[in-house]
């Protein structure tokens, strides 16, 4: 059986996770699905980044130990990836004692091997990033990404020889055997590695919550080496060992530097083999501002399950705009598309389909012959497989793509019935014609059910059921009534 393992990135756990989160999360659980659906071993990792300054002073803020700390937020992730049906195969936390006993074998390894040296570093530090920033990418003397100053840190620090790596990670591109996606980041990606790395620190002195550095009590590891890692460790806690490398590592554009260079360099530092693939997707932006946790400007996942059901939240999310780019998100959009796309156009074909077949009486056992009929009926629409639409468009990840071709077939199918008005074909006794009409739509269904399986699980299931049964009901009640 053919094996496929998906991360997404472990989020950092000092708030409650928003619905930028959510996106790499859901888009993440929508390739889950159909490799499983395709009849692969799916292993889909998603968790949370416990350790570093972030936390500590968030813990600290409400008066909390960080282990305390995160422990009450464990429950409101899951919550979240709950009630947004996320099938993810294991959730994976850096607190994890195997995980740090792994992590520290490893930088002893970095260690052993003449890779780590210690030097004196001054630099300029953003703790909501978690990394130093150049002064070049300040803007208006802020971190560009979260609009606070960083700090002026000197510190003696465990420096890892990335500069060594970039010749051997531009190899690994170039032959493809590590893609990076989409092609506009990869290239912004090599462009900066023909530049020169520089060699990175991968201890931190003063944050104690963190994975000690080896032989040295007064370190911390790096927080982002301790996170990196989980892709692998994970594989070895869970014993999913035959997954390693990765197939896909999810994440946004703001971490891509992090999964495109640090990490295939410390892989390669271990002489392990690299993951196949990283994609970047791009910002849920509010009026044209990132959405984040620091500056407060974010949309819960939660609310927006209640009011509109997790897979309405799933396919507006990823309907909205191309997921490479930016876009932005608002409640309003998501509702407009609850009532457009989801209750009009699909929902009502399957009610007004339905109530049609049980009016007039119509046979739609699949032995009638029309089911391999609609296969060739090219009259209405003529509908790809699932693997077609998707193996067409799932290399660049466009599944907003894959959502707009599976509503050009469901608005095809209800013109089909406007034009064939099966009402009249009634009136005029034409019953041949009428369940033929009818069943071309009926096995349609089907067929949407199936498409749509990976982005919207709990409908595609209702679909089917409501198809069986012949019983009709809203699939997306008015919100009103709600
Ligand atoms: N802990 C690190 C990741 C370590 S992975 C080894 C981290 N965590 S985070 O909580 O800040 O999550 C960042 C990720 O959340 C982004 O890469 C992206 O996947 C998602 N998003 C956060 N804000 C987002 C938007 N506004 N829009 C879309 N995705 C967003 O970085």
């Amino acid at each position: 059986m053919k094996k496929y393992y998906i991360t997404t990135p472990i989020y950092y756990i000092n708030d409650v996770p928003h619905i930028g989160h959510a996106y790499t999360t859901i888009a993440a659980d929508v390739l889950a699905r159909y490799y499983r659906a395709k009849g692969h071993e799916v292993f889909f990792l998603t968790g949370t980044d416990e350790h570093g300054a972030k936390i500590e002073k968030a813990a600290k803020k409400v008066g909390k130990s960080p282990e305390q700390f995160v422990e009450n937020l464990i429950p409101v992730f899951k919550k979240v990836w709950k009630e947004l049906n996320i099938s993810y195969s294991e959730y994976f936390r850096t607190s994890n004692p195997e995980h740090k006993k792994i992590v520290s074998d490893l930088v002893s390894k970095l260690v052993a091997k003449g890779l780590v040296e210690k030097k004196k570093y001054e630099g300029l530090y953003c703790i909501e990033c978690e990394r130093f920033l150049k002064e070049s990418e300040l803007v208006n003397s802020l971190c560009p990404d979260h609009k606070i100053s960083p700090v002026k840190q000197s510190e003696e620090n465990y420096f890892f020889k990335l500069s060594g790596f970039a010749d051997k990670i531009l190899e690994k591109i170039n032959s493809g055997e590590f893609e990076i996606g989409p092609e506009a980041r990869k290239n912004e990606i090599v462009g900066k590695i023909k530049n020169g790395l520089e060699d990175i620190s991968i201890s931190r002195v003063g944050v104690e919550w963190g994975i000690q550095f080896p032989n040295d009590p007064t370190q911390t590891i790096y927080v982002w080496v301790d996170a990196l890692l989980n892709y692998y460790t994970a594989t070895k806690i869970f014993k999913k060992e035959e997954f390693w490398p990765a197939d896909l590592h999810l994440i946004g554009k703001d971490i891509l530097w992090f999964h495109a260079v640090i990490w295939p360099a410390i892989l390669l530092a271990l002489d392990l083999p690299l993951p196949k693939k990283v994609f970047a997707h791009g910002f849920f932006t509010i009026d044209g501002q990132k959405m984040s946790k620091s500056i407060g400007n974010v949309i819960d996942p939660i609310k927006m399950t209640e009011k509109f059901g997790a897979d309405a939240v799933r396919y507006a999310i990823l309907r909205e705009f191309p997921f490479g780019s930016d876009g932005d998100i608002s409640e309003e959009k998501i509702e407009k598309r609850y009532e457009k796309d989801l209750a009009n156009e699909l929902g009502n074909l399957l009610q007004r389909t339905i109530s049609m077949i049980n009016k007039y009486e119509t046979k739609v056992e699949r032995n009638l012959g029309y089911f391999e009929e609609n296969e060739k009926n090219d009259e209405a629409f003529a509908l790809e497989t699932v693997e077609l639409l998707f193996e067409a468009y799932l290399p660049n990840l466009k599944f907003d793509y894959i959502l707009q071709e599976i509503w050009k077939q469901i608005r095809d199918c209800n013109v089909f019935i406007d034009e064939k008005k099966p009402w009249q074909l009634e009136k005029e006794k034409n019953h041949t014609e009428l369940t033929r009409v009818l069943n071309v739509i009926y096995w349609e269904l089907f067929k949407i059910a199936d498409l749509l399986l990976p982005f919207m699980p709990e409908t595609s299931e209702k679909i089917q059921s409501q198809l069986k049964s012949l019983k009709p009901e809203p699939l997306f009640p008015r919100l009103e009534n709600k």
